[in-house]
């Protein structure tokens, strides 16, 4: 994908986050070999650099910074963009977050504009970092009262997933989604990274996550693909595991569980 009379052009947002900031590292490391344009969106510039020094030295690498509620940052990140990256989104169970629906909202009166005023505007293909959760085949091997607690624990944050996702999905006209749909997200070594369509691990590593992001995004074979799970070679070791979801579930739930109370005496 991308050659020189060519390129290709990737926008992307939540470039500074776990998984983002690994897609930038492999997208950078491949623009060596192939033609690629990356057009990354960051509403804080310096947290960008923090990762990334020399980042806006280099050729053929854009950055634009602004609020997500704010369409002509979100225009100029999407300019002529043939991809789309979207790994924005909160791990915290916290009430009314809506960090994804605010970008789903602006990446599509971004290309409503596109549509209505370019003759040459081409759909592009949006890559949506999802959950495994919201994929029946992949949430059918979970026990339901597991499912129960990793849907309760993170409601927040889901709703604000869900929301963004349905909207992006019906928006048909305007581009084509495959929703990556990972199980628990986890900071460690990748062990090798796996893509799936019929079922997923218990956990992939961020490395891992972030290397399979650039294999679906650059290899053309996977783009007919509407969903597809990612997950750690090694990413079956429950006990390793066990601790650090706990600690989420039983911290998710405290914060549902008092979102509720106040919520019902509000
Ligand atoms: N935790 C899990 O086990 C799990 C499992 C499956 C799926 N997921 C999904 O994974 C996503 C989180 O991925 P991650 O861990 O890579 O996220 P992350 O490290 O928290 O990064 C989130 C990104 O979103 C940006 N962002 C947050 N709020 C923003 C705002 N108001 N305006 C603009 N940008 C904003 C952050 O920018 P800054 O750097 O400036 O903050 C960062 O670039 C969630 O949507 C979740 O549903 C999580």
């Amino acid at each position: 994908m991308g050659d020189s009379s060519n390129p290709c052009t990737i926008a992307i947002f939540g470039a500074t986050g776990h998984t983002g900031r690994v897609i930038v590292r492999h997208l950078l490391a491949q623009q060596k070999s192939k033609s690629l344009r990356l057009q990354i969106y960051v509403r804080n510039k310096g947290r960008l650099l923090d990762f990334f020094p020399d980042i806006e030295s280099k050729r053929d690498v854009r950055v634009f910074q602004g609020l997500l509620t704010d369409t002509e940052v979100v225009k100029r990140t999407l300019s002529a963009a043939q991809i789309i990256i979207c790994t924005l989104g909160e791990n915290d169970n916290i009430p009314g977050v809506r960090i994804l629906q605010d970008g789903a909202n602006s990446i599509i009166a971004s290309l409503e504009d596109f549509k209505a005023n370019q003759e040459d505007w081409q759909k592009p293909r949006l890559f949506l970092l999802s959950s495994s959760t919201f994929n029946a085949r992949f949430a059918a091997d979970r026990p339901p009262l597991v499912h129960w607690l990793i849907k309760t624990a993170f409601s927040h944050p889901y709703a604000d997933l869900i929301k963004a996702q349905a909207r992006l999905l019906e928006s048909t006209s305007l581009l084509s989604v495959t929703l990556i749909q990972p199980p628990v997200l986890i900071d460690e070594e990748g062990t090798g990274h796996e893509i799936n369509t019929e079922s997923v691990r218990l956990a992939v590593s961020y490395e891992d996550l972030g290397a399979a992001f650039c294999e679906l995004v650059l290899e053309e074979q996977y783009h007919n693909l509407n969903a597809v799970g990612v997950s750690s070679k090694q990413g079956d070791r429950v006990l390793r595991y066990a601790p650090e979801i706990l600690r989420r579930i039983f911290w998710g739930m405290y914060a549902h569980i008092i979102h509720l109370i106040f919520h019902s005496k509000a």
